[in-house]
């Protein structure tokens, strides 16, 4: 994901901030590296000559873990740094950082559920940012939300819960607050489709790779969940269309089922575009909505928010209130805060507003 923290305080900035603020609670060995690269001043050096969308600690992380850099000391890391520094540069040239999480379907699935419920038809799914289309299955992942008090299953119709070479379809746990309204069974989904200016194909493995090389070190649970999710995709694989969402997102639509009930939904994308690309997404959705009855379901973090004259998307929304979190918006009304990979939902609402 781009990153706000590349702005003029310059590249060691950028990996010292990623190294204390955003990889401590998740990954020891990425806090370790980022502050390690931020305290080099020859690895900033040639981390500088690459243009400036390549520099994301992300990036040159997930390609060394790509070529098989284990959990070590920063020492150790550099050697091997030093030592493949060709295979990463090519490496972080030609590829983006694409993380598929399917775990954040547990956060779309109470709205998938009522929009379904709402129309009382299936559902038709565009995803656009899709990476590798893993998030388009909400109808073939099990669920497990906990209030605290009890837990709520809810898993697929028995013909899709058919085991994999995975060993079967994750199960999407989230902790969840607020009287978040869960639905009784997943909505039938009749069509999905993704947009992606580069699609990742789940039958390639140097594509597989690179989804697994994209997750933290430290979070075999998530690399878990996403060969579960691989397994389930390959089943059944998406129509993924390459390209940029704004171009193709109409043509797609029109490919929709017209007696199903469209949604074009994403998350974690719109940090991608720049405000005007982001204002023209949200005028052709409005018109998709008028012409087509679209629903549309936005889960982004807080960088999408303010616009470019100051106004914000939801200018309810404090900022601070997300801390990291995603505010899920439904038909552009906040409906949620949601944890970034699906792991909590908060509801704002004590339903769904009328
Ligand atoms: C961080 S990934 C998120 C993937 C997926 N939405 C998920 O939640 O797992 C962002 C994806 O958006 C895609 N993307 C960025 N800008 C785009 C654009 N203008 N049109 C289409 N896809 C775009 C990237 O290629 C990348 O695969």
């Amino acid at each position: 994901m781009p990153s706000a923290g590349a702005g003029k305080a310059g590249t060691a900035d950028w990996y010292r901030n990623f190294g204390t603020v955003d990889a401590p609670a998740s990954s020891p060995c990425y806090a370790e590296w980022s502050v390690g690269i931020a305290d080099d001043p020859e690895l900033i050096g040639r981390i500088e000559r690459w243009p400036h969308n390549k520099r994301q600690p992300l990036l040159i992380l997930a390609a060394a873990r790509f070529l098989g850099a284990k959990i070590t000391p920063y020492a150790e890391f550099r050697e091997f740094l030093m030592a493949r520094w060709d295979e990463v540069s090519r490496i972080v040239l030609s590829r983006a950082t694409q993380t598929n999480e399917a775990g954040r379907c547990a956060t779309l699935l109470p709205s998938l559920a009522a929009i379904a419920g709402s129309t009382g038809r299936p559902l038709a799914l565009i995803e656009v940012g899709a990476s590798a289309g893993l998030a388009l299955y909400p109808d073939r992942y099990v669920y497990e939300y906990d209030d605290g008090a009890s837990v709520t299953r809810l898993a697929p119709r028995t013909r899709d819960s058919s085991p994999t070479a995975a060993g079967g379809p994750p199960v999407l746990r989230c902790t969840v607050k607020g009287g978040v309204p869960l639905p009784a069974e997943l909505p039938e989904v009749v069509w999905r489709a993704g947009i992606d200016l580069n699609p990742l194909d789940i039958s390639d493995p140097d594509d597989v790779a690179w989804l697994e090389a994209l997750i933290w070190p430290e979070q075999d649970f998530r690399r878990d969940r996403l060969r579960r999710a691989i397994a389930i995709a390959q089943q059944d694989p998406p129509l993924l269309v390459a390209g940029d969402l704004n171009e193709q997102v109409e043509s797609l639509a029109r490919q929709a089922p017209q007696d199903a009930t469209l949604v074009v939904f994403h998350s974690a994308v719109m940090a991608y575009l720049d405000s005007s690309q982001r204002e023209a997404f949200r005028s052709t959705i409005s018109r998709l909505a008028a012409e087509r009855g679209c629903h549309w379901l936005s889960n982004e973090g807080h960088t999408v928010l303010a616009q470019a004259d100051g106004s914000t998307v939801v200018p309810e929304m404090d900022e601070a209130r997300l801390r990291g979190r995603f505010l899920l918006v439904q038909d552009g009304l906040p409906v949620a805060i949601a944890g970034p990979h699906g792991q909590t939902l908060e509801w704002l609402w004590g339903s769904f507003p009328g």
